[in-house]
């Protein structure tokens, strides 16, 4: 059985990287208007279960639906009804979400005392 429009419907999902599986067969069900949050310990499988999601890498086995359309058969589909925000990087941040995110990898990958400036210092280098 295939999603509703409108929701998001996960069947029995597995990633295996190698031997490794790092989602070990996660089912759910968003539906429409519900407001849904993904929490879990470091390593639990939380990104690798949204990159399957957004189409960017394969589902190793299970089915997803995004809005009706079949992540794995569909993804043109799924990737024309979906937004994602990735956490800023500086080859990835925009300058907005640079100014409301004060701590990106680009401020973190230039500790000192004068963290701010080096931050820019690293974001031109980038841009
Ligand atoms: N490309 C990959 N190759 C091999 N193992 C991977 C790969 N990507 C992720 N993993 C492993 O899969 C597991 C889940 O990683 P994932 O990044 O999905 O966790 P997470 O829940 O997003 O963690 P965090 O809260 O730290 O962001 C981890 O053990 C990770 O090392
Ligand atoms: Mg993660």
């Amino acid at each position: 059985m295939s999603g509703e429009p409108g929701s998001i419907r996960i069947e029995n999902i597995v990633k295996r990287f190698g031997t490794f599986e790092a989602v070990k067969g996660i089912s759910l069900e968003v539906k429409p208007g519900e407001t849904f949050g993904l929490l879990g310990p470091n390593g639990a499988g939380k990104s690798t279960l949204i990159r399957m999601m957004t189409t960017l890498i394969p589902i190793t086995s299970g089915k997803a639906w995004i809005d009706g359309h079949d992540v794995d058969a569909e993804p043109d589909a799924v990737r024309r009804c979906m937004g994602v925000i990735p956490r800023p990087s500086p080859a990835t941040s925009t300058s907005p979400s640079r100014r409301t995110s004060p701590s990106t990898p680009s401020s973190t990958a230039c500790p000192g005392p004068s963290a701010g400036a080096a931050s820019t210092s690293c974001w031109r280098r980038w841009t």
